[in-house]
């Protein structure tokens, strides 16, 4: 059941915190605080690179991967959405990784990607939620995501499950291929094992989102921002925005903004930033500052370090505490799928149950 919560969404976004910690107890042993992955079907050391694909969702989790393989283990890792790369015939260099994620393991196109990237002599490594899934059956290793059973079709525990997952894979990667060191090691999991803390403080923020829902509802088009490691997480706020709001919404790197999006910012227009103080928070600033110029009006998730420089042009704010820069992504995930909820509840939709969508998409 739902536990006393009014959608099965608003039940899985409460999950955040438990569902985070459960998967991070399942990689890190806590007497040595270091991660320890299952047998893997290749040597890490040795991979020459990875291939990542998904849909929706997973997708997104798929590029915040990205990000920590190629900025913290160093690999090179080419990516791709899993209808797209099923019919693309990439040439691979031999001997590389494919790394599929899923909830369901059941994904039509992202099961046609498996089997395009294992007859191309890849090795198959999934993340997944449903464990005895034929993507399951299918993959050479499985590193599952503990979210439990996600029944609302919007995605949101299983999301930040994988993200902990990919966050622990890539400490294991960087450290066979030398990139990282103990201490560099006891540092990102010590970010990773604060991050239950921290998911129940962005639920904490829920008035302060509720807030910003009321302006988002009135809205016939939203443009999300976000640079690095918060691209992803503003694709996945405007990806749950249209899912269940079915308001327009559209995720741009912030820095591509003034090459066209930059045309439609009025004042009906919100543009929603995810912009806590990592390196690029700067870069995100100097973009909401002309987006502000052109009339646009600013909806900031950012957090205590960030609010201090933001706060003079955003029309509202929600802020979380300041955490390490690898774990951001995941913190910042959980208000942008919150506010899609708060919108969706606003304009009185079917949250659990959006029309034209299936939770799991097992044909092309
Ligand atoms: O089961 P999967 O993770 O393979 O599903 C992929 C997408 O269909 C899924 O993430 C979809 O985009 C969600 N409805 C997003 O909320």
């Amino acid at each position: 059941g739902k536990d006393g919560y009014q959608h099965f969404m608003e039940k899985e976004l409460h999950e955040h915190p438990l569902v985070i910690g459960q998967t991070l107890q399942r990689m890190i042993d806590p007497a040595t605080r270091q991660v320890v992955l299952p047998e893997l079907p290749c040597n890490l050391a040795e991979v020459p690179r990875a291939v990542m694909t998904a849909c929706g969702s997973a997708f997104y989790a798929a590029m915040v991967g990205r990000f920590w393989l190629e900025s913290v283990a160093r690999l090179p890792v080419d990516i791709d959405i899993a209808s797209e790369l099923r019919y693309r015939d990439p040439p691979l260099t031999k001997g590389s990784l494919g790394l599929l994620i899923s909830q369901s393991g059941e994904t039509a196109d992202t099961l046609a990607a498996l089997r395009t990237l294992r007859q191309n002599s890849a090795h198959i490594l999934s993340v997944l939620n449903v464990e005895h899934s034929t993507m399951a059956r299918e993959s050479d290793a499985v590193l599952g995501t503990a979210a439990g059973p996600e029944i609302s079709v919007a995605s949101t525990k299983a999301f930040t499950a994988q993200l902990t997952v990919l966050a622990c894979l890539t400490i294991a990667v960087a450290r066979s291929r030398g990139m990282l060191d103990a201490a560099g090691e006891e540092e990102l999991v010590t970010a990773l094992l604060d991050l239950p803390s921290r998911a129940a403080d962005a639920l904490a923020q829920a008035d302060a989102i509720r807030s910003m829902a009321r302006i988002i509802a009135d809205a016939s088009n939203v443009l999300y921002l976000g640079r690095g490691s918060m691209f992803p997480v503003a694709m996945e706020g405007a990806l749950k925005l249209k899912e269940i709001s079915y308001i327009h919404a559209e995720a741009y790197a912030a820095g591509e903004m003034k090459h066209g999006p930059i045309s439609l910012i009025d004042n009906t227009v919100p543009i929603v930033a995810s912009a806590p103080f990592t390196p690029l928070f700067d870069k995100t600033l100097s973009n909401l500052q002309e987006a502000k110029a052109r009339g646009g009006r600013l909806l900031v998730f950012t957090d205590t370090k960030g609010a201090e420089r933001v706060s003079a042009i955003a029309e509202q704010m929600v802020v979380l505490p300041h955490v390490h820069d690898f774990t951001a992504p995941v913190v910042q995930t959980i208000p942008v799928q919150m506010l899609a909820y708060e919108v969706a509840v606003l304009r009185g939709t079917d949250v659990d149950q959006p029309r034209n969508l299936a939770k799991s998409v097992t044909v092309e």
